[in-house]
């Protein structure tokens, strides 16, 4: 990844280090709980065989490769991110599998992959970006999206930081960048139902503050 940050205050573009050690963190960091809660939210997703999915921000392909055996024979993701150190992990975790490929572009501006999807999937991406990249971001998912697809955000949920337990709300402030502050205060539901899309399922996770939120598009 570019040393230069889009973003300035953005956490989820992340340094080399950070990308190139991106699952071994995560695992360690939750005490080895993200292992079951990612397979969990991906089995919430409800994908069905044949789907095509697009995986924005996909990182390692972690998420992809839980996708993978839902996805039948005909089925396939595509996961796009600008880092090529997850591009590296990336294709060499799908060498030889067809079904899942890779995509080297922002996810901030346009990009046409050529083939609509059924699921377009982001998951600890969105939170990161200034509110207007965040409305670019769903202009991408729009243009990107079957009539009637699926879109799915995998993010925080909306919570008051000042509710938090004193441990939880120290480590949310430390670890989180400026973005995600103003990401949980805002009603997702109704921002994505202003841009044509109708909640149909919402999951939680870790004390609550992780949200699956599933919505279909109404065009
Ligand atoms: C916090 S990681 C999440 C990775 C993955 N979605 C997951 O849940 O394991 C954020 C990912 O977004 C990617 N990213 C950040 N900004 C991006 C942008 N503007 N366009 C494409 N990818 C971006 C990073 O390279 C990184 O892989």
């Amino acid at each position: 990844m570019s040393p230069q940050k889009l973003y300035p205050e953005s956490g989820v573009e992340l340094t080399p280090f950070l990308a190139r050690y991106y699952d071994q963190i995560l695992n360690i960091g939750s005490v080895g709980k993200y292992g079951r809660f990612i397979h969990k939210a991906i089995q919430d997703t409800g994908i069905r065989p044949g789907d095509t999915i697009i995986d924005l921000g996909c990182g390692t392909g972690r998420n992809a490769a839980l996708m993978l055996p839902n996805l039948g024979e005909a089925g396939k993701v595509t996961g796009v991110d600008l880092s090529p150190i997850m591009q590296q992990q990336f294709e060499r975790r799908f060498a030889g599998e067809e079904r899942a490929r890779f995509f080297k572009h922002r996810i901030d501006i346009p990009f046409d992959l050529g083939e609509k999807a059924d699921i377009i999937f982001i998951s600890f991406v969105i939170h990161g970006f200034p509110h207007e990249v965040r409305e670019a971001i769903l202009s991408n998912v729009r243009n990107n999206l079957k009539p009637k697809g699926v879109f799915v955000i995998l993010d925080y949920a909306e919570f008051d930081l000042q509710k938090m337990p004193w441990l939880h709300r120290s480590i949310f402030k430390l670890f989180e960048c400026p973005y995600a502050f103003d990401f949980i205060e805002r009603d997702w539901k109704k921002i994505l139902s202003e841009k044509g899309f109708e909640t149909t399922f919402e999951e939680f996770y870790f004390w609550n503050y992780i949200r699956l939120l599933k919505s279909r598009s109404l065009q």
